[in-house]
């Protein structure tokens, strides 16, 4: 069951990396007006995930893994897309995972 999490930081602070009960590190970034929140960690070898400085691709930085910030599908066929949380509320931002 998913439960709700209230992160410390706002969308002023985009992109960013907030970490929910020392297990899921959530990245926040926003990419054509659109807010997301996804698990920042890379299930490949556990490598952090973030906005190139275009802001046009997510990549993780361990082993350049590519991944569109538009569907959150990577380039690797192993590990297809990339866990997204939904968020529920904006001020403050509440995820649900
Ligand atoms: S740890 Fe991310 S691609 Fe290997």
């Amino acid at each position: 069951m998913k439960k709700k999490y209230k992160l410390i930081k706002s969308f002023k602070d985009l992109p960013f990396r907030e970490w929910i009960n020392d297990k899921i590190e959530v990245y926040v970034f926003e990419n054509n007006g659109k807010i997301k929140a996804i698990n920042g960690i890379c299930p490949h070898y556990y490598g952090e995930i973030e906005l190139d400085k275009r802001n046009e691709e997510l990549k993780c930085n361990f082993h350049h893994m590519k991944i569109c910030p538009k569907t959150l599908i990577s380039n690797n066929k192993k590990f297809k897309k990339i866990e997204e949380f939904k968020i529920i509320s904006s001020a403050p931002i509440v995820i649900e995972a």
